[in-house]
């Protein structure tokens, strides 16, 4: 899908005008919290190695590559254990992650514009956070640049803190400043944290609260791995 102002594939999608749009035209707005969500929630599963292909699709129609160079390793993305958003069937978005050293690195997070504001990247990153817990690990980390400003948001909301940032590293990978969202240079690695002691993520759900029956389902899956063995 094209922005509605130049070739680029579109990354986001404009609310009020409907609008698709490339990061470079797409600006941030200030609204109202609590608004409903219009749409029913995305089902989150499992990918199997039958995805490969459709996981290759998403992440060359974001990135233009199905690499991605973070946490001082490359990923080649289709051969990580993955979650899916799915839309009656249809995959809508993604999330990839690595587990090193008890650590849940989350490598790529996608949701197509035309699913987004539905609970779609919430429900992926709730589905992670199962996972984590659900084999022992200490903690959720997350990657992402300076100008992206939408993945800043969403990573706080949902109770992470950034905790470290690697200055002009991607300048360094693309091998000049690159036009990011709303056309901000994408310059810097930023690495955000979520850690899984019991507090913290008991502190980090009532925060979030509980936005639709995937992040519910979700939950209930967690709060049973916690009193499992
Ligand atoms: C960022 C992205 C994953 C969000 O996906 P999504 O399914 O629309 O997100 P959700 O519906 O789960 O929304 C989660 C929160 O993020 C907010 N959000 C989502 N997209 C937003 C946007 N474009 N601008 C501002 N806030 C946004 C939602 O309002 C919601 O917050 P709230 O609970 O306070 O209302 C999606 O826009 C995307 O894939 N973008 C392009 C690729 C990208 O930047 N990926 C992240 C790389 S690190």
């Amino acid at each position: 899908m094209r922005c509605a102002f130049c070739e680029q594939n579109a990354q986001f999608h404009d609310r009020v005008t409907g609008h698709f749009l490339c990061p470079e035209h797409a600006r941030l707005e200030v609204t109202e919290s609590d608004q409903q969500r219009g749409s029913l929630p995305l089902t989150i599963r499992r990918a199997t190695p039958a995805d490969r292909h459709v996981i290759e699709r998403l992440m060359l129609y974001f990135w233009g590559e199905t690499t991605v160079e973070c946490f001082d390793h490359e990923y080649d993305v289709p051969h990580l254990p993955a979650f899916l958003a799915c839309d009656d069937g249809k995959v809508m978005g993604l999330l990839s992650y690595s587990e090193e050293e008890a650590t849940l690195y989350v490598v790529a997070l996608n949701v197509l514009p035309q699913a987004q504001g539905r609970g779609g990247a919430q429900a992926l990153l709730e589905a992670a956070l199962a996972e984590a817990q659900a084999r022992s690990l200490a903690r959720l980390m997350v990657s992402t640049t300076n100008d992206d400003l939408p993945a800043l948001y969403l990573y706080q909301r949902f109770g992470f803190r950034i905790v470290e940032m690697i200055p002009g590293s991607l300048v360094k990978h693309h091998g000049r400043e690159e036009s990011g969202f709303a056309g901000i240079p994408v310059r810097d690695e930023i690495r955000l944290e979520l850690l899984l002691t019991k507090a913290d993520s008991q502190e980090c759900f009532s925060k979030r609260g509980k936005n639709n029956a995937v992040a519910l389902a979700t939950e209930e899956k967690i709060q049973t791995n916690r009193t499992g063995p």
